[in-house]
């Protein structure tokens, strides 16, 4: 075989096998309702958690007071201040995304992770809304993505770590006393109203903005997920001690575990799966999320200089270290679209340390097209978990009359990924086709997960005051600052 046709073959291997066609898609989506209903049974086997999250009440746009929250749960820890208002222009809101989570504390004994967390928003709220010392006992929503047994809206068992997180003393254990506990290390007593996962924040946020009738939300960052609005007479698992007070649970899907032999696994996907710190779990999640994407690229890329003669058939050093090559890269790549894919090569450079000069716009070519391809085949995928969801709730226009749908997203592939957004709506649409995908909108929330979970923590703190349960916090209206009245942003699709 020449070169040139060996170079075909190895790409074209990529090519087919990230190609995920209408057919597949149709597959798959049936394969995960399945699963679905299989984990929303009492003794249902299921990949899928189905963690019903105990959030039986979504804001309404009616909530009012101080709230902080803290959105823990991926590659940054955000903290967040609002006061909500009647009058939503009077909202305010203020946000800081600190610095990535430093590894040592993905790492250290989970009371460490706890005071780290509790500290970050301590430090914060002393520069911005005037300390939490100024409350008698601050409100705080807490963002906890993670897979959790909900006990209680506010208490809830951390089933496993995900997205490289390995802190020990906490599987098993209730995440918000954990919190609740760091903050009484450090002398301030909190009242942890929420503990929601961050697709549930995501839920609330919009629904409180918007009064919107969103039912689906979906998370795509450093890991992925879906949750959804689901009727509690078909939630059949047992729910210890929960006291209806609506129809409705919003239930936590836990797509990363979701798994189905119509998935179209890879020989890379394998290898990056039996490398990683949980063999055989999170198969979803490996195949979509931001922590991966870069690594799937890696990998083939490696495939391609092995096989195919990419970059003269050496790779360097540099490309040979696991998870270099990130999402943002992936994005950056995806993007470029100067004549000689300056971009991409500056980031091999950079990244891979392959000198521009040495890398020719072929071999540019093909490395953008396999991030093309990897974001593709990640979007179409995340697309039959939602148009899954929008089945199970008998709104995805095939047993009735299409209609609209609002599905809230947030997460940092939505946010910097610019395309992304445009490739699920390609794979919905080859699903749900023209009509009902057309009334089909992806809707991002200002604040995202973190003001959605201040939103949910206001939402159940109002509703234990009118129940008359409920101690308010001091009220010092004096140091505010200033703030942009939200505006979300709707990407029609
Ligand atoms: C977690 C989910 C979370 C998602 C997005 C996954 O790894 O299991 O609970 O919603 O990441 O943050």
């Amino acid at each position: 075989m020449s070169t040139d046709e060996a170079r075909q073959s190895a790409l074209e291997h990529y090519r087919q096998g990230l190609q995920v066609t209408p057919e597949q898609l149709a597959q798959i989506r049936d394969a995960f309702v399945r699963e679905v209903q299989a984990g929303l049974r009492r003794d249902g086997h299921s990949s899928l958690l189905m963690l019903p999250t105990m959030v039986d009440i979504l804001p309404d746009g009616h909530e009012t007071g101080e709230f902080y929250a803290i959105n823990f749960g991926g590659t940054n820890l955000r903290v967040l201040f609002t006061k909500l208002a009647k009058d939503k222009k009077q909202v305010e809101l203020v946000e800081e995304c600190t610095a990535e989570i430093p590894l040592e504390y993905r790492r250290c004994h989970v009371d460490q992770l706890m005071d780290y967390v509790a500290g970050q928003l301590i430090a914060w709220a002393d520069h911005h809304g005037g300390g939490l010392h100024r409350h008698e006992r601050p409100v705080i929503g807490f963002c906890f993505s993670f897979p959790v047994e909900q006990t209680a809206i506010d208490a809830g068992k951390l089933i496993h770590w995900t997205k490289g997180f390995e802190n020990e003393g906490a599987i098993g254990q209730n995440a918000a006393q954990l919190l609740a506990d760091a903050f009484k290390r450090q002398g301030l007593s909190v009242h942890i109203a929420a503990m929601v996962n961050d697709t549930v924040a995501t839920l609330a946020g919009i629904r409180y903005g918007d009064g919107i009738d969103a039912n689906v939300a979906v998370i795509m960052g450093t890991g992925t997920n879906a949750c959804y609005l689901e009727q509690l007479s078909h939630i059949e698992k047992w729910l210890p001690g929960f006291r209806p007070r609506t129809s409705d649970m919003v239930v936590n899907t836990e797509l990363p575990g979701f798994t189905a032999p119509e998935l179209p696994l890879l020989d890379v996907d394998e290898e990056l799966d039996a490398e990683s710190n949980h063999p055989g779990q999170q198969t979803f999640e490996k195949l979509t999320a931001g922590l991966y994407m870069g690594e799937i690229t890696r990998r083939i890329l490696l495939r391609l200089v092995a096989e195919d003669g990419l970059f003269g058939g050496q790779a360097p050093d540099a490309m040979k270290v696991a998870y270099a090559f990130t999402t943002m890269h992936v994005s950056l790549i995806y993007h470029d679209e100067s004549a000689e894919l300056d971009e991409i090569g500056r980031i091999l450079q950079e990244v891979l340390q392959l000198p521009a000069d040495q890398t020719r716009t072929e071999d540019r070519k093909q490395v953008q097209e396999v991030c093309g391809l990897v974001a593709q085949r990640s979007a179409r995928l995340m697309a039959t978990a939602v148009t899954g969801l929008l089945r199970q709730l008998g709104r995805d226009g095939s047993s009735r009359p299409a209609q609209r749908n609002v599905v809230a997203v947030d997460g940092g592939v939505f946010a910097h990924f610019p395309a992304y957004t445009a490739l699920l709506h390609e794979g919905i649409r080859d699903i749900l086709g023209e009509e009902a995908a057309g009334l089909c909108s992806l809707k991002a929330v200002e604040g995202g997960a973190s003001f959605g979970a201040a939103c949910v923590a206001a939402a159940a703190n109002n509703y234990m005051k009118a129940v008359g349960n409920y101690k308010p916090p001091s009220r010092n209206t004096s140091s505010h600052h200033v703030l942009s009245p939200r505006r979300p942003n709707t990407l029609e699709l």
